[in-house]
């Protein structure tokens, strides 16, 4: 078992990955969870992994209440919050209880916000089960629930106590969700790690593929990674936490574009936001072409979009823009650019001027 360490005082928690971890993980919980109640919360597309839970959890003498939610994005609202919060207060959850967020994004996003504010926070696990959740957004505590003026704007820093990953789950997958999940991968490779990036192009095709070794030794060096940066920068402060969001300023405007109904999933967004933040990059002469085109080549290698074109947007740049100045991370008028000096080379820029960037994209191919 690979275990990583996000180090945050006194808040501080482990990741532990390893393959067939679900069927293990009451050993793993039981010092946690003895003698306090327990609610795992997850939806209906989980309930094989819910029952593999239950039954480990079940050896351990340690009985648990399940709350099974629909699927889907439209789950991260106020509306279930609500219930939610209800049914977790029914069952009596108590600070010291925990909480367990069995699912991908939406479920470890939503269980997460509510465990924030219940009783003004209880604990949490998360066991996230799809490769995006597994690589990002399980680790570092960011919270939140959509509302109708975006997404993620309602939300707080919450971090759970410990983060169990199996990548056994993934066999499960969608094809599609395992690439998308995958461009995450990559960008750590980007942002800070060019001999990753490189790993990333030797293995990454065999990785998707389903090779248990790759996938495993991937996921946790993305989330030694992430722990790294949260670590440096928990709130998102001083600049360190913004670079994981290479990629996302140009991908949360195509996504907006698409209008967020499944045609482009947020790692396609964010694959092809990477792809346009190196080609924007070198456009302003701050990396090479060649970078930039290795980075195009990699994500159309293992079947993502490479730009623009591959994602079939047809929007204006400035339509684009627009997009971006609904950004939450827009600053005082300006917006928080990710560029790149090379691979591995990210560099946060506060004075990119959004002009420059709908003209670049207005030269991009379509
Ligand atoms: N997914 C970006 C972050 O956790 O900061």
């Amino acid at each position: 078992m690979k275990t990583v360490t996000v180090s945050l005082g006194e808040r501080s928690y482990p990741i532990h990955i390893e393959t067939g971890l679900l069927t293990i993980a009451g050993d793993l919980l039981a010092p946690l969870l003895q003698g306090r109640r327990v609610a795992i919360v997850t939806d209906s597309n989980v309930l094989p992994h819910l029952a593999t839970l239950q039954a480990a959890l079940a050896e351990e003498d340690i009985a648990s209440e399940a709350i099974v939610l629909a699927p889907g994005e439209a789950t991260k609202s106020w509306g279930v919050l609500e219930t939610l919060c209800d049914r977790l207060l029914e069952l009596g959850i108590e600070r010291g209880d925990h909480v367990i967020a069995l699912g991908g994004g939406v479920i470890g996003d939503l269980v997460g916000f509510a465990c924030a504010i219940l009783k003004r926070g209880c604990r949490f696990v998360q066991i996230p089960t799809t490769l995006l959740a597994q690589v990002d957004s399980s680790v570092g505590g960011k919270t939140a629930i959509n509302t109708r003026a975006g997404k993620n704007l309602i939300g707080a820093f919450h971090q759970p106590v410990m983060v169990l990953i199996d990548p056994a789950v993934l066999d499960t997958l969608p094809p599609r969700e395992l690439r998308a999940g995958y461009a995450e991968i990559v960008k750590y490779g980007l942002i800070d790690d060019a001999p990753f990036f490189a790993w990333c192009e030797a293995n990454g095709a065999a990785l998707l593929a389903g090779d248990e070794d790759l996938r495993e030794r991937a996921i946790a060096h993305s989330v030694a990674a992430k722990a790294r940066i949260v670590a440096a920068d928990e709130h998102e402060t001083n600049g360190t936490r913004a670079l994981l969001n290479l990629g996302h300023t140009f991908g949360h405007a195509l996504e907006a574009e698409a209008g967020f109904d499944g045609t482009l999933i947020h790692g396609e967004g964010v694959a092809a936001g990477c792809a346009l933040a190196f080609a924007f990059s070198a456009a302003q002469g701050l990396c090479t072409d060649a970078d930039a085109a290795r980075v195009a080549a990699h994500m159309r290698e293992v079947g993502l979009p490479d730009g623009l074109a591959a994602t079939g947007i047809a929007a204006s740049g400035a339509r684009l823009v627009d997009h971006m100045r609904h950004d939450k991370k827009m600053d005082a008028g300006t917006l928080p650019f990710l560029l790149a000096r090379g691979i591995g080379g990210t560099v946060l820029d506060r004075g990119v001027d959004l002009t420059d960037v709908a003209t670049f994209l207005d030269a991009q191919p379509r």
